[in-house]
């Protein structure tokens, strides 16, 4: 392995990398624009010029020494980029010298001529590199007297991105992105010298399923989303790790939250999951029903057939008192590839020790279309490995599958209905024969033709505001937090709520947002289990995580502390979790987590 020297620290570094990868993967951040290290190098920004040389040797092959003793270093005449040059043994780096650091002040200062002072009504203000750069590496003043160039501001180059040409600092990496990784080459650079922009090729429009990962790896505020622009500045919100829940890939997000309202998601680094990236369906569909329409209260239907809100130990009697009514067998639990492992194992275990029926199945959400050869799976749901897994799947039990559901019904052989976040009734033969149940009891999160149905309905919590695990497609498990606050995890939540949220006081505008009534699935589950004498006590989610590593067997030796500093560990292996990786972040999260 080439050994090279940079800033005076002797590292080791795979060969045929360059010297800024080579940084990176031993913590030393050399500043870039145009490099990412998903993409082809560019070397067109000029950010990351170091200083490069070789020590000084003797025709015998000895180290020169100059008059003070120091090792005599022969520099190249001019810079080089630390993107495009390979490591070499011997090499001799230095990114902080005074040399260096006045290549990158006029760097800065050549990039900023045109830029526009944007900042205060910029999207990317308070995470852009431009913007931090200025600070590190630029001297903070402009020689520049003449009128700045003007180009187009609002270009829409995607049905989902904003172009400002502008605040562009031609980097080329939406290029780069669309070209390589998107694999739709539907934009690139017009013109020349001070007047270069982007457009689209003629009659194209970059509307790729995952166009919208350019307006993260944009290192400043020239490709905006649609759907996010002037919604909040960065720092007021707060961010939180999650999981994707739009397909079982399980792509690993950041969920940008303020006034309890989530506002953004972007995919977070997870070389074994999803890289760099995530679709646009998955930013964009994932919030809508956190947000919105939701039930807040658990409801009780009444004497006169009304759903009226309850208290929460009143609907746990009253789900116990309709399920002691009905026979075992005639009782039929769904579970929900929508729900985390947490919750589908606490059902399981309540169906079959509890109810004691062997009628447990859970509801499909495979769409062909929707699935891709890059990180789109043709499973919309999450978690549909985990529920198997964790006893939701009906031949584990040789009893009543969803597929037989409505038959069974319209026969009277089940009666009850037990349904943690499922909207069965979208289910047409199953919602021609909902009425004739006896007993539904549902957990809910949005308002829904099940739940309009039941005779009790628990509000429960989406994963936004759990914790929990889910199982992707490669039977990776990933443990996520919640990033929304409910009158359940209210304590949960403590430092990491955003600076705005926690310190202003209740009249702030920015303090405002509901704190709802609605708990996670497996803490629902028992309460019930409880009405019906079950004497359990899982305070929280991770003790029944705990139960089921010592019950399934994929998840032995697995525990939250573990999942979160691996990126997740594949069922079966968590005895030999692969390497961690340097994560790379392409812009900044502020404030961060904790
Ligand atoms: S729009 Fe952004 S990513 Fe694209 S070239 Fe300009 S600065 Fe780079
Ligand atoms: S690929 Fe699947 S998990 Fe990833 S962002 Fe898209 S919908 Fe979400
Ligand atoms: S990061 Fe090396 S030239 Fe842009």
């Amino acid at each position: 392995m080439p050994q090279i020297i940079i800033d005076g620290q002797r590292i080791e570094a795979a060969a045929g990398k360059t010297i800024i990868e080579a940084a990176l993967d031993n913590g030393i951040n050399i500043p870039h624009f145009c490099w990412h290290p998903a993409l082809s190098v560019a070397g067109n920004c000029r950010m990351c010029l170091v200083n490069v040389g070789s020590i000084k040797r003797a025709a015998d092959g000895s180290i020169e020494h100059d008059a003070d003793g120091n090792v005599i270093v022969n520099y190249m005449p001019k810079m080089q980029i630390g993107c495009a040059t390979p490591v070499a043994d011997g090499m001799v780096v230095d990114t902080q010298s005074p040399k260096t650091e006045s290549a990158q002040n006029a760097v800065m200062e050549f990039l900023l001529i045109n830029h526009p002072l944007d900042c205060p009504i910029c999207d990317e203000a308070g995470q852009c590199k431009l913007q931090e750069y200025s600070f590190e590496h630029s001297k903070g003043k402009s020689r520049f007297d003449e009128q700045k160039v003007h180009k187009p501001k609002r270009v829409e180059l995607g049905p989902e991105i904003m172009f400002d040409g502008e605040r562009c600092i031609s980097c080329s990496r939406c290029i780069r992105f669309a070209d390589e990784v998107a694999k739709q080459p539907a934009i690139t650079f017009v013109q020349r010298g001070d007047k270069v922009t982007i457009e689209n090729f003629p009659g194209t429009t970059f509307d790729s399923p995952y166009s919208m990962n350019v307006i993260d790896i944009c290192p400043v505020g020239a490709l905006t989303s649609k759907d996010f622009r002037f919604k909040t500045r960065v720092w007021e919100m707060s961010f939180n790790d999650s999981i994707c829940t739009g397909c079982s890939r399980g792509c690993n997000t950041k969920v940008g939250v303020r006034d309890n309202t989530i506002m953004r998601i972007e995919p977070r680094t997870n070389m074994h999951v999803n890289e760099y990236w995530m679709c646009d369906h998955g930013r964009l569909t994932q919030y809508d029903f956190v947000n919105e329409n939701r039930i807040s209260e658990p409801m009780i239907r009444n004497s006169s057939g009304q759903l009226v809100n309850a208290d929460w130990n009143d609907a746990y009697a009253k789900a116990a008192e309709l399920l002691r009514g009905i026979k075992h067998q005639e009782i039929m639990v769904i579970g929900s590839s929508r729900s985390t492992n947490e919750d589908n194992y606490l059902l399981a275990k309540f169906a079959k020790s509890v109810l004691k029926t062997n009628n447990i199945d859970f509801v499909r959400h495979f769409n062909e279309e929707f699935g891709d050869s890059f990180l789109r799976t043709r499973d919309m749901s999450p978690n549909a490995h985990g529920a198997m897994e964790v006893g939701i799947a009906h031949h584990a039990h040789q009893g009543t599958s969803i597929d037989h559901l409505a038959d069974k019904i319209s026969q009277g052989f089940i009666k009850a209905v037990y349904v943690m976040d499922e909207d069965i009734a979208q289910i047409p033969n199953i919602a021609a024969v909902l009425e004739k149940v006896q007993v539904l009891i549902v957990h809910a999160h949005n308002i829904n033709a099940t739940a309009q149905k039941a005779h009790v309905v628990f509000a429960s919590s989406t994963y936004a505001e759990s914790e929990g695990t889910f199982t992707n497609v490669n039977k990776r498990v990933q443990h996520f937090t919640p990033a929304v606050v409910t009158k359940e995890n209210e304590r949960y939540m403590g430092m990491k709520m955003s600076r705005w949220d926690k310190f202003g006081a209740f009249n702030d505008r920015w303090t405002q947002g509901e704190r709802r009534n609605s708990r996670m699935s497996w803490r629902i589950v028992q309460g019930v289990a409880n009405a019906m004498n079950a004497q359990w006590h899982f305070k929280d989610s991770e003790s029944v995580f705990e139960e089921m590593t010592h019950h399934v067997d994929g998840m032995k030796g697995m525990s939250y502390e573990l999942l979160d500093e691996y990126g997740g560990m594949i069922m079966g292996r968590a005895g030999s979790p692969e390497v961690k990786t340097v994560v790379y972040e392409s812009h900044y999260f502020k404030p961060q987590v904790s």
